[in-house]
This record gives C-alpha cells, sequence and structure tokens, in this order.
C-alpha cells in the first residue's frame, strides 16, 4: 500500500503573493510543494529561478518539489540545491549526458528527479534506474498549466511503475490532474501527483478552504 501525496503546482497561484500562496496550501494539506521552473528555450514559457525558490523556501512547510525545464541544467543545479530544494527534476530531453546530471544533483545534496516528456518512452530511462529518486511523467506538453491530460501517458505510467520493481523511486505524474485523471494514474502506479489548476481554482489567500476541499477531491 503506496501513501499517494498531492503536490500543487504554484503555477497556478497568485505570483503576487506566492510565500503566502505556499503557506495557505500548505496549511490546506498539500503534502509536497511543485515548483515549475522555465527558461524560454527548453519550453516555450518563462516563470521564475533560483532567487524565486530561495525567496519561498522558509513559506514552504513541507518537501520543496523542483521541476527544471529548463537547458543546459547542469550549470543551475548547484543553486538550486543551495535555495533549498528538496528534489530536484532535470528533463531527460534537456542534454545529452544524463547521468551526469543525475550525478550533480545527488552530488548537490538533493534527490535526483528525472522527467520525460510525453513523446519520450519509458524504455529511455533504463540506464539510469538506480541513478534517479523520482520519475516524473508528463502528461502534457511542458510549458503551461491548464491544459489536458494526455491519456496516452498511462500505460506508460504503467510500464514505468514495472521497470521501477522493488527499488524507493517515486512515479509523479505532471499534467492536466483533476479528480477524474488522478484515478486513473494512481491505478496506474503514481505515488504523486502534481496539480495546478485543480487546486488552486476557487480559492485565494483570503479564502484558502477551496485549496483544501480541491487537495482532498484529487
Ligand atoms: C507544466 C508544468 C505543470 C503545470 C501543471 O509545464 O510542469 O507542473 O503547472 O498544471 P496543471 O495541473 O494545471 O496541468
Ligand atoms: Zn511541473
Amino acid at each position: 500500500d503506496r501513501s499517494i501525496k498531492i503536490a500543487p503546482s504554484i503555477l497556478a497561484a497568485d505570483f503576487a503573493a506566492l510565500g503566502a500562496e505556499c503557506e495557505a496550501v500548505c496549511a490546506q494539506g498539500a503534502d509536497w510543494i511543485h515548483v515549475d521552473v522555465m527558461d524560454g528555450h527548453f519550453v516555450p514559457n518563462i516563470s521564475f529561478g533560483p532567487g524565486m525558490c530561495a525567496a519561498l523556501r522558509s513559506h514552504v512547510k513541507t518537501v520543496m518539489d523542483v521541476h527544471l525545464m529548463i537547458a543546459p541544467v547542469d550549470r543551475y543545479i548547484t543553486a538550486f540545491a543551495e535555495a533549498g530544494a528538496d528534489f530536484i527534476t532535470a528533463h531527460l530531453e534537456a542534454g545529452p549526458h544524463i547521468h551526469r546530471t543525475l550525478q550533480a544533483i545527488r552530488g548537490a545534496g538533493a534527490k535526483a528527479g528525472l522527467a520525460l516528456n510525453p513523446g519520450t518512452p519509458a524504455e529511455a530511462v533504463a540506464p539510469v534506474l538506480d541513478e534517479v529518486d523520482l520519475i516524473c511523467v508528463m502528461t502534457v506538453n511542458p510549458g503551461f498549466g491548464g491544459q489536458s491530460f494526455l491519456e496516452g501517458q498511462v500505460a506508460k505510467i504503467r510500464r514505468l511503475r514495472e521497470m521501477i520493481g522493488d527499488r524507493p523511486v517515486h512515479l509523479e505524474v505532471d499534467g492536466g490532474v483533476d479528480p477524474t485523471t488522478a484515478q486513473r494514474v494512481v491505478a496506474a502506479g503514481a505515488d504523486v501527483l502534481v496539480a495546478g489548476s485543480a487546486v488552486f481554482r476557487g480559492g485565494s489567500i483570503a479564502d484558502p478552504a477551496p485549496y483544501g476541499e480541491n487537495i482532498r477531491a484529487i
């Protein structure tokens, strides 16, 4: 029996009040906080960087799960580790030397995550299964919140759970997670669910109770 973690993505929160948003969603039952870093190069959108992660660290009362949608990535790993990231997830597609990237993350003292774009097959992680603490299956093309879940990724989640076997590796799903799609990905073997719009809809720092209702609905 695997415990399921809900990781709200603050990409869907109020950017002018991110510290308060992190505190509010933690108080409402978030298991982890998911921080989406975008560079306008690996993905067609820009969000924020290590300075924001460092500023948010004291407001994140739980695990800080940092998803790097940036290329190149290696030169920024130390900065995110120093900012207090617990998990640092890099994309397999972001560079040619994935072992080096994962070793750099662990070497910096963080847990190493590996994200896969929807077009990348499960088998691509086979060479690094013993170098990762988390695999993140993107169920949208990364870059924006609020996109629709790509149903074809469910078989990949199931396959990855088989490949992970009894290793202590989290299987995270990111993109289009809502109460309906959550059931299917958990049945396929996911144990960490990232959700942006499905958590932050209907609430605010002035009235955060809907965040808690939304988390419990997932
Ligand atoms: C997409 C990001 C996701 C995104 C999820 O590029 O990696 O974390 O914020 O947002 P929703 O849950 O709205 O699809
Ligand atoms: Zn993400």
